[in-house]
């Protein structure tokens, strides 16, 4: 398949895109947590082309995009308080609600759930190319199934050139990790997966939240997990992941240690560290100083290590903060749980 790259996201070319939705088509398109790949939601036919695109599980449901709020009721039949709340004070912004569906939104894009995740996401771009496509835009990450969610045009480029219909090159995602999904059908809002919008965030508007269970620990393949998302081996670079959590100086010192060894050995070393005390490796990454920083790289940098060649990798974890929970979630999944704790 020729895949249309389009460079600029004028009005011009956002209505060809728009028009590409409307023709059964799939797009891939920037957002401000991750570079998404859409179709119309009503469309089963193009929905079933995603899930080949990328190779994703059929069991697993999609994200419906909508550019305002006043499109909610179109995509989901009830939309309790604590949904308004979260409505009136984050959109459009990096978060999901998972809310009662539409009988309209077919089967195939909830993976036969009777709820949906519905999201309005901040980026103009996104906003304005689901304007132009005049639907509701299902669309999963824009990455090939188990590789990590696209932060830049580039990545998407790169796993989807030849599969998607076409491709908006537009901004980087500045959040970095997928959307915050709250379900919002309980009394209480549950955080399936933690996100730009955190715990504190959503407590402070609704006077509560939970974490779900599965969000550090990963899913046993016995369980069904609310997110069915969370099953599944994510964010898997080619590298092998360790991530090294504690104390700034402490998480430093067996980092360097680590390495050394490694290198000894022979075996190319990679870094994603916070602190900038340098030392001989074969691919150093800084980030910077809160786990918002981490989250914006994090993705980049593991698509770094796997174009460096690099064989294996350390992400320093050191920093507490409300993103702590977003990171870790990405982290702990992309280490296959390989997690070395040492002292604070
Ligand atoms: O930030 C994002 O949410 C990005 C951008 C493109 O908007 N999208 C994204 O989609 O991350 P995806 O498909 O990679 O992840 C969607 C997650 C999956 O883990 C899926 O299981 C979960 O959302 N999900 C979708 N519908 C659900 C539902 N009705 N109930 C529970 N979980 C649901
Ligand atoms: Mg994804």
């Amino acid at each position: 398949m020729k895949t249309l790259i389009i460079e600029k996201q004028d009005e011009k070319s956002l209505m060809a895109a728009g028009e590409i939705i409307k023709n059964g088509g799939i797009v891939a398109f920037p957002t401000e947590t991750v570079y998404g790949l859409g179709a119309n939601a009503y469309d089963e036919a193009a929905i079933k082309k995603i899930y080949k695109a990328k190779g994703r599980p059929s069991d697993n449901p999609l994200i419906v995009h909508i550019a305002s709020a006043e499109d909610v009721g179109k995509v989901a039949r009830e939309i309790p308080e604590n949904a308004k709340k979260l409505i009136e004070r984050f959109a459009p912004g990096p978060f999901t609600l998972i809310l009662k569906k539409q009988p309209s939104i077919p089967d195939i894009v909830t993976a036969g759930l009777d709820t949906v995740g519905v999201r309005i996401p901040k980026s103009t771009t996104a906003r304005a190319f689901i304007e132009a496509a005049g639907v509701p835009i299902a669309a999963p990450s824009a990455n090939i199934s188990g590789k990590p969610s696209p932060t830049k045009a580039e990545h998407a480029i790169a796993d989807l050139d030849g599969r998607a219909d076409a491709i908006i090159c537009g901004e980087n995602s500045d959040i970095g990790v997928e959307s915050t999904i709250i379900d919002v059908t309980g009394e209480i809002p549950v955080i399936l997966r933690p996100g730009g919008i955190t715990k504190e965030d959503i407590v402070e508007v609704c006077g509560a939240a939970e974490v779900s269970k599965n969000v550090l620990t990963g899913v046993k393949e016995t369980e069904t997990p609310r997110c069915p998302g969370m099953k599944y081996k994510h964010y898997s670079p080619d590298a092998e992941i360790t991530v090294v959590e504690g104390g700034r100086a402490q998480t430093a010192k067996k980092i360097k240690e680590l390495v050394a060894k490694d290198r000894e050995n022979g075996i190319k070393t990679g870094v994603l560290m916070a602190s900038s005390n340098q030392f001989e490796n074969d691919l150093y990454i800084f980030e910077g100083n809160s786990n918002g920083e981490l989250a914006a790289v994090l993705f980049g940098a593991l698509r770094e290590f796997d174009k460096n060649g690099i064989e294996k990798a350390y992400v320093q974890m050191c920093m507490k903060d409300e993103m702590e929970l977003a990171v870790k979630n990405r982290l702990y999944k992309s280490a296959g749980h390989k997690i070395i704790y040492v002292g604070e």
